[in-house]
């Protein structure tokens, strides 16, 4: 039986990839920082969890002991994790565009650190045995955006370490790949407040994601394919096209 571990699954994106895992007959074990919300997600799961093949745990990402406890529990207690989906993540828009010290903290303890400290563990166990870290990013790393600079920074962060541990890692035959989704209709997005083109549902991508991360091997996986690459062509922009698009946008 394969088994998946999914940090932030608790809802949107990690939650919808969750129920795809699980109606497929994987063991899945979703974590996140807030008890109630896993539980609320455990009952929602209740359908498709006919087989007990689901698992909750609580495991606040930017708290290092909180990660290294909960891998341990999964390989000891549960099963070696096929695939982690680093999927977890803080979000919060900053409309005002006020620099918060403490926002910035936030982000880059769970975003980056929180990252960092589950690949760390992951490695441990993982090595030599051809397993997948599979990091959640976002297009708002590609560039940085005006209200953004908090999350892109930590997106920006995902994406180059993402590159970097895809060579690094091959060395522990630990296989690294990347998932930029486009805008996807959550809890997170719902903060957002202007108008998101091309909004996609968490379902489709929850079965984007189970379909590429079980059926290919490729290093990058982005949906909806015209949304994020027009993200990505904003990155050979130059800086003066690049703002003038922002300024014929809004008031940035
Ligand atoms: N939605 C989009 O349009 C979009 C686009 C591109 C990329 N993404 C990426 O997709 C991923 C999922 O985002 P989403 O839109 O599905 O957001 P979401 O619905 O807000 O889900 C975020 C998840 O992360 C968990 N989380 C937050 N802080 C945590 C912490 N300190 N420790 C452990 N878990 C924590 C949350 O649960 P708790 O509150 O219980 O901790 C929740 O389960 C993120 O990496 C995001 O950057 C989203």
């Amino acid at each position: 039986m394969q088994i998946i571990w999914i940090t932030g699954g608790s809802s949107g994106i990690g939650f919808a990839t969750a129920t795809e895992f699980l109606k497929n007959g994987w063991k899945v074990i979703i974590s996140s920082s807030n008890e109630n919300k896993l539980k609320l997600a455990a009952k929602r799961l209740e359908k498709y969890n006919l087989n007990n093949l689901l698992h909750t745990i609580q495991c606040d990402i930017s708290l290092k002991k909180d990660v290294n406890e909960t891998v341990t529990f999964i390989e000891k207690k549960i099963g070696k994790i096929d695939i982690a989906l680093l999927n977890a993540s803080a979000y919060s828009p900053n409309k005002e565009q006020i620099f918060d010290i403490s926002n910035y903290e936030l982000l880059v303890d769970v975003n980056i650190k929180g990252t960092l400290y589950c690949i760390n563990k992951l490695k441990d166990f993982m090595n030599g045995r051809n397993n997948t870290i599979a990091i959640v990013a976002s297009p708002l790393g590609y560039r940085g955006w005006p209200t953004a600079g908090a999350y892109g920074i930590s997106k920006a962060a995902q994406l180059s370490l993402s590159e970097s541990l895809y060579f690094d890692f091959k060395k522990l035959k630990i296989n690294i790949r990347v998932i930029c989704p486009g805008f996807i209709d959550t809890e997170a997005t719902r903060q957002n407040s202007f108008k998101m083109p091309f909004l996609k549902s968490a379902e489709y991508a929850g079965k984007k994601i189970f379909n590429r991360l079980t059926k290919g091997k490729e290093f990058e996986i982005i949906f909806p394919f015209l949304i994020v690459y027009f993200f990505k062509f904003t990155r050979i922009l130059p800086y003066k096209i690049y703002f003038f698009i922002w300024k014929r946008l809004g008031n940035f």
